[in-house]
């Protein structure tokens, strides 16, 4: 099938990309010049594992193309998926105007080039109830009726640094649509999913924009729980994680999404969060869990700078190391990451910040400035601390050397906002250990 994809950002490219790898002729469109060279080379332009060798595999195999050309690509195309950005507005709400700017394109490539039979035009970036039957409007409105168009609705599940894995392998896929045709195309479209008999839910158009907001508002309630179970574990002499762990065995709960952190980030949670407030607010529904969620999430990056500020009293210029930049592991996305919230805080608090992550700093330097030394590794960003704060939960950071770390720092403290250390031997190796949730 001929396929375009509107947008190479997470989700665009890893679709692009893993429609191609299940043999669909795909383009990858953006508007972003430098981004398109880049894949063109077969280089990615996100630090997502395992995409650079499906984009070089599916690139020599011609059946994956990038380009800024939507005209050339989308006229023949018979699925056009659209992938681009919704960030939060200042309200809150879900700001659609990239989204509607390529319906406009569509509805005038469609104008321009009639075909046959009806382009499906698949709406994957995340959206409000309601989006997609005013993207139908707005087609209808330039001429393009169903018999030319029919919008679907297929939000995206996957997760950064896991982003390939989750494409190529869902749990579920759900798709939205009043008509039979755009479930048909969407199913052959996916054929490597009906063959595997991963569960297809066939939902009308809003009830598939609200599945998405509802798993990513449910996920972030599971987070804002145990964070907040973690602070009262604090108090009460107990492990949170043993109790998380003896929860989870429920079936019923789940042992997924209860681990204890500095708050949940990322371009999703608290931006789809603040977006179904605001859906709650235009239908005067207040969605009272969801704003606890939100200040829950706030305090819990507080927590984290009171453990570090307490730990530096009485030091005169007090050095802080932290271990992770990026808003959680295997992925340089810094959009909405904890860090960008609690390092201008130790800051103000006169602290020195030197950090090191694996492959975030690039990103973080433009929203993170001067004001923090980069380092190349943990042990050179240990160099003559007095506090050790890890943020994000890196695989190398699990068995760090532990006698290394503590003679190069000026105190040996360690605060570990990920639960990554484990606290007996840390406390063997001479750290004083305080690790979230724990007491
Ligand atoms: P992103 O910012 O990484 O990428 C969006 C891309 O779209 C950018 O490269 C931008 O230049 C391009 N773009 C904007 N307007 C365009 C146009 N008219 N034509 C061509 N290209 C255009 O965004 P993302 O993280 O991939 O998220 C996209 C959507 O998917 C959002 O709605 C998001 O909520 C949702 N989502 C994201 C994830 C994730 O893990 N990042 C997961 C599930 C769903
Ligand atoms: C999340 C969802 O998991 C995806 O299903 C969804 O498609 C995506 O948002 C989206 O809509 O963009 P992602 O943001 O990539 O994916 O990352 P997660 O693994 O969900 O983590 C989000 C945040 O929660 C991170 O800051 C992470 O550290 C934190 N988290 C996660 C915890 O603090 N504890 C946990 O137990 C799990």
């Amino acid at each position: 099938m001929k396929v375009t994809v509107i947008g190479a950002g997470y989700v665009g490219l890893v679709t692009g990309v893993c429609l191609a790898d299940f043999g669909h002729s795909v383009d990858v469109i953006d508007i972003d010049s430098s981004r398109i060279e880049r894949l063109k080379e077969g280089k990615s332009p996100i630090f997502e594992p395992g995409i650079e060798r499906l984009i070089t595999h599916n690139l020599a195999s011609g059946r994956l193309s990038f380009s800024m050309d939507l005209e050339s690509a989308a006229r023949a195309a018979s699925v056009v998926f659209i992938a681009v950005s919704t960030p939060s507005s200042d309200t809150g709400e879900a700001d659609l105007r990239y989204l509607f700017t390529a319906v406009d394109q569509m509805a005038a490539i469609l104008a321009q080039h009639p075909s046959e039979t009806p382009t499906i035009l698949v709406v994957k970036s995340t959206v409000p109830v309601g989006t997609c039957t005013a993207v139908r409007t707005r087609l209808l409105s330039a001429g393009i009726g169903e018999d030319r168009c029919v919008v679907v609705s297929n939000p995206e599940f996957l997760r950064e640094g896991n982003a390939i894995g989750d494409c190529l392998n869902p749990e579920r896929v759900v798709i939205g649509s009043g008509s039979a045709v755009g479930f048909e195309r969407i199913k052959s479209l996916y054929h490597p999913y009906v063959a595997r008999e991963i569960p297809f839910v066939e939902v009308a158009l809003e009830a598939a924009e609200h599945i998405k907001y509802a798993s990513n508002a449910f996920l972030a309630v599971k987070i804002s729980f145990v964070n907040e179970l973690a602070l009262l574990c604090e108090k009460t002499n107990t492990d949170v994680l043993e109790v998380a762990r003896g929860m989870g065995l429920d079936g019923r709960i789940g042992p997924s999404f209860l681990m204890p952190g500095p708050g949940f980030g990322g371009s999703c949670f608290p931006k789809d969060i603040r977006a179904l407030e605001a859906v709650g607010q235009k239908n005067g529904v207040e969605l009272k869990l969801l704003g606890a969620v939100d200040s829950v999430n706030k305090r819990q990056k507080h927590h984290v700078v009171t453990q570090v500020i307490s730990r530096l009293a009485g030091i005169v210029s007090p050095v802080v190391a932290v271990l992770g930049l990026a808003f959680k592991a295997n992925t340089d996305d810094m959009r909405d990451a904890p860090a960008l919230d609690i390092l201008p805080l130790l800051i103000a608090n006169g602290a020195v910040i030197q950090a090191y992550d694996l492959v975030a700093a690039d990103n973080a330097r433009p929203l993170l400035g001067d004001q923090v030394r980069y380092c190349s590794s943990a042990m050179a960003a240990a160099a003559g601390a007095d506090v050790l704060l890890i943020l994000t939960e890196w695989n190398e950071f699990y068995d760090i050397d532990l006698m290394a770390l503590k003679a190069q720092m000026r105190s040996p403290t360690i605060v570990d906002a990920r639960r990554v250390i484990d606290p007996q031997s840390a406390i063997r190796a001479g750290f004083s250990y305080y690790g979230i949730g724990r007491a």
